[in-house]
């Protein structure tokens, strides 16, 4: 089993390579200028399968949990196919710099980065915390859902494994019908374990993509294609 173990890992390391090359191509074609990814960042393979779907399946509002060069992709697509993105950050300087570069591209219009600092939530796993609820439920209030990026709070420390836990929980209420949710780093045990807890709660399956980024995608009703 231990073998077969290896050779799966070694096998998606090899397609992830090839995955992110083939990514990074397609990303070069949405025409915006150099954004400074980091290992912070999604990956491009994470990126294009979040990005096919808002394209193939016209996902249009979407809310996401950790800003970055994933928020200016997004807004940049949704330019082109009309929608908006609402990003939490907790990091006021990573929210700025974010937001400056969204203007600077005349990507504002299409985009909102919202400071919500991290604090006490009643929905959190272990007490940890999670982005403020009252800032979050008051930006999200008037939405109706159909795409949910998780990628923050950052989770990688002993003892945060569940932060991203409650970001399904916080916007349940405004969630659509048909939605779809994103949840980064699935190769961790944390992730592992709020994709189980999501799924039992809202009934969601969930396809992982071990070899595009460690990314899982979670359908709740309609889809109409795969991505
Ligand atoms: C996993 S990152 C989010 C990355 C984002 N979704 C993207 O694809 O670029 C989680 C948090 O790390 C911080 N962060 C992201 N990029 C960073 C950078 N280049 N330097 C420092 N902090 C960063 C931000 O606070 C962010 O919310």
């Amino acid at each position: 089993m231990k073998v077969i173990n290896r050779i799966t890992t070694k096998l998606n390391r090899f397609a992830q390579l090839s995955n992110d090359s083939r990514a990074a191509a397609e990303l070069s074609r949405l025409g915006l200028p150099y954004l400074p990814w980091s290992d912070a960042s999604l990956l491009p393979s994470a990126l294009q399968v979040v990005l096919n779907e808002i394209e193939i399946n016209s996902r249009k509002t979407i809310v996401e949990f950790g800003s970055g060069i994933s928020t200016i992709y997004v807004a940049q697509i949704l330019s082109r196919l009309g929608g908006r993105i609402v990003s939490f950050e907790s990091d006021l300087e990573w929210a700025t710099f974010v937001e400056n570069r969204l203007a600077a591209l005349n990507l504002a219009e299409f985009a909102s980065v919202v400071h919500a600092p991290l604090g006490p939530c009643t929905l959190s796993k272990n007490g940890l915390q999670w982005y403020d609820p009252v800032i979050v439920t008051t930006a999200v209030q008037n939405l109706s859902i159909d795409c949910v990026v998780v990628d923050g709070p950052p989770a990688y420390s002993a003892g945060y494994e569940l932060a991203r836990y409650p970001a399904l929980p916080a916007v349940q209420e405004w969630l659509a019908q048909d939605y779809v949710v994103f949840l980064d780093d699935i190769h961790r045990l944390g992730e592992q374990e709020i994709l189980r807890l999501w799924a039992n709660l809202f009934g969601i399956k969930f396809l992982s993509y071990f070899s595009k980024g460690n990314i899982a995608r979670g359908i709740h009703g309609v889809a109409q294609f795969v991505v």
